[in-house]
């Protein structure tokens, strides 16, 4: 049997691994390791998705956390995450990781890289999905403990291509990752922010001036700031959109009320992700649909965000390439 519709090619820039934890795997490691869960089953899980903002979710999100112990956790989890995107057409993903979130419950930081690490050298041949590994730091911990954890990542620094910001935003602002962002940058690392999610168009500029950051994730809220649109058009700086995210964590209110056609229309380099997809209801073609949906977007808008996908990719020249070649060869 063929599929008739295969989705689009596209590359998945803002995805949380953690976020990718679905209640089946949850309850599966939680009996392989020996931890109780809050919840008597998955249907109970599940019926605890239900968020009125960004910490409400980080609750949660830390929580269920407990279940990740092992190398081959996390190993497992990366794998099952694959799975499913290669089913949604990823071809080259991005992945995001919290060490904090699982140094504080006493597991290595080693254990987590080579865990995830296990399951990211064997993707391409396994799942046809290129991969990159982006090192968060939660911002609602002190500056020293994201330089710690920087310091205590060196050892592994070939596995990771950049670093990233995540976390509470609002009172959290960038400028207190100064230090660490430079040292990340010396050491040849890419780096990134969420940024205007739940925070001002004012952390979206300090990521860029203070932080340096080569990719804006969330920035919907600078569509507030019209000096900081001109500024992100210009220099064509990649958003990581993720709208169903956005529903969910009531960013904003309803899909059809998404800023990312206006967001297109001003020139924006936007790409379409799914930050959280066990959480918030969809992976990346899941949101790709909704948002053509909800948005009635044409098969042309479609792929220009598959193409942006590409285009803000750390990926190299030859390999990017290739994946844009792919995505304008798609249904003609
Ligand atoms: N925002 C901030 N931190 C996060 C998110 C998010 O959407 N998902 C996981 N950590
Ligand atoms: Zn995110």
């Amino acid at each position: 049997m063929t599929t008739a519709h295969p989705p689009i090619p596209k590359a998945e820039l803002h995805l949380h691994i953690e976020g990718t934890l679905e209640p089946e795997l949850a309850f599966a490691l939680a009996e392989r390791n020996g931890v109780e869960l809050p919840y008597a089953s998955e249907e109970e899980l599940r019926r605890a998705y239900s968020f009125s903002d960004l910490q409400s979710f980080l609750d949660l999100y830390y929580a269920l956390m407990a279940v990740l112990r092992t190398e081959e956790d996390f190993a497992d989890l990366a794998n099952a995450y694959l799975a499913r995107a290669k089913e949604q057409g990823v071809r080259h993903a991005e992945i995001f990781f919290d060490p904090q979130a699982h140094t504080a419950r006493g597991v290595p930081i080693g254990t987590v890289i080579e865990g995830l690490g296990r399951a990211l050298d064997a993707a391409q041949e396994t799942y046809g999905i290129t991969t990159r590994l982006i090192m968060c730091f939660l911002r609602d911990e002190s500056a020293e403990s994201a330089l710690e954890t920087f310091e205590a990542a060196r050892p592994y620094l070939d596995r990771i291509t950049a670093v990233g910001l995540d976390s509470a935003e609002v009172g959290n602002p960038p400028s207190k990752f100064r230090e660490v962002y430079a040292l990340a940058r010396e050491a040849g690392l890419k780096c990134v922010a969420h940024a205007g999610e739940e925070g001002p168009p004012a952390y979206v500029w300090e990521a860029l001036d203070v932080l340096g950051v080569d990719r804006v994730d969330h920035g919907v809220r600078c569509m507030e700031d019209a000096d900081l649109v001109a500024r992100l058009a210009v220099e064509q700086v990649p958003l990581t959109v993720c709208p169903l995210s956005n529903v969910r964590l009531r960013v904003i209110d309803d899909l059809a009320d998404h800023p990312l056609p206006a967001m297109l229309d001003a020139g924006l380099l936007v790409t379409v992700n799914s930050d959280d997809p066990a959480y918030f209801g969809g992976y990346a073609h899941d949101n790709f649909t909704a948002v053509r949906d909800a948005l009635r977007l044409d098969q042309e808008t479609l792929r220009t965000l598959a193409r942006n996908s590409f285009t803000a990719s750390f990926l190299d020249e030859a390999t990017r390439a290739a994946y844009l070649k792919e995505v304008d060869a798609h249904g003609r």
